[in-house]
């Protein structure tokens, strides 16, 4: 990892620009999950810090833009770009690291440059529908899994696969353990929104429903309720939510134990995850940490 970090450094020096290198001062740099997992499948490869901090850079630029359009004030605990210097910079900036990755993801074989590229179209896509889902109550179980798959599985999908290819293993094997390590990473991270309180979260908990967000255990907790809760329920979407309020959906989700089947769901993924690469204690290891992480 340190050598990743060497190669972002690097990067961003080159950007030639005070301004870049202040705005990312102030920045959390994160988990680096998509870093770590190109390493450990990668570790035979010289150039495999490389891909991986392209890659991250790739995943900053996302979360810079994900927060102009969610309008978040904080990220990893820490203020947001956009709620510091506002939303004009943050897409610059977002836009600076996207394309400084690109320049230098050109430098890589074609079948790698190309799984990262689509995969960014993809994540893109996936922002979309997040935006469009979230305009009215979602209750279709499919519809935000596919957005899901999109938003946040396929660049850490890509990643598995573009770190399979620089060493050669086995891309099915891989590119289905990263697509699942990205469902059920984003699936506990939904439940986190609900049942961590603000403090661990580093922003307001059930931020995702006040933001318009039907995530997994709000659709569960949907197709359980009689016709009158439903109507309650989805009279609180898309507004700030009293006190009274929140604690009645955790109070019902609780009935009908909607967090569970969220989280059943979560765990049948990253069990699929491990048995694909059962031979491979690291990656074993990474779905471990992020199981354990939801409870
Ligand atoms: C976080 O979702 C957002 C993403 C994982 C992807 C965002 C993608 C884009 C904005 C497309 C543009 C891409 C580039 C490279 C510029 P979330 O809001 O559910 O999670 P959060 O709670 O962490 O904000
Ligand atoms: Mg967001």
């Amino acid at each position: 990892m340190e050598r990743v970090e060497h190669e972002i450094a690097r990067m961003i020096q080159e950007i030639d620009y005070d301004e870049v290198n202040h705005l990312l001062e102030m920045l959390n740099s994160g988990k680096r999950l998509r870093a770590k997992l190109i390493l450990k499948i990668a570790s035979s490869d010289e150039r495999a810090p490389l891909l991986a901090a392209i890659v991250e850079l790739i995943h900053s630029a996302s979360l810079l833009h994900d927060d102009v359009i969610d309008e978040s004030n904080t990220r990893r605990g820490v203020a947001s770009v956009n709620a510091t210097d506002g939303s004009k910079i943050a897409v610059m900036l977002g836009d600076i690291l996207y394309s400084k990755a690109f320049s230098e993801l050109v430098s890589f074989d074609r079948d790698i440059a190309k799984v990262i590229a689509s995969s960014v179209t993809a994540l893109s896509k996936g922002e979309m529908q997040d935006v469009k889902l979230a305009e009215e109550f979602n209750s279709d179980e499919d519809k935000y899994l596919d957005m899901l798959y999109f938003k946040t599985a396929t660049l850490i999908e890509a990643s598995a696969i573009a770190a399979a290819l620089l060493v050669g293993k086995d891309i099915q094997k891989y590119g289905l353990y990263g697509r699942n390590l990205g469902l059920s990473f984003q699936i506990i991270d939904d439940i986190l929104d609900i049942t961590s309180d603000d403090s661990t979260l580093g922003k307001p908990s059930m931020n995702d429903f006040v933001e318009g967000k039907c995530t997994l255990p709000y659709i569960y907790l949907y197709q359980d309720l009689n016709d009158s809760d439903k109507k309650r329920l989805v009279s609180l979407h898309a507004k700030s939510i009293t006190k009274e309020d929140s604690l009645w959906i955790k109070e019902k989700m609780e009935e009908n134990e909607s967090v569970e089947r969220a989280f059943k769901l979560a765990h049948e993924l990253s069990h699929e995850a491990m048995e694909a690469v059962q031979d491979d204690d690291a990656l074993v290891s990474i779905l471990e940490t992020m199981i354990k992480r939801s409870y």
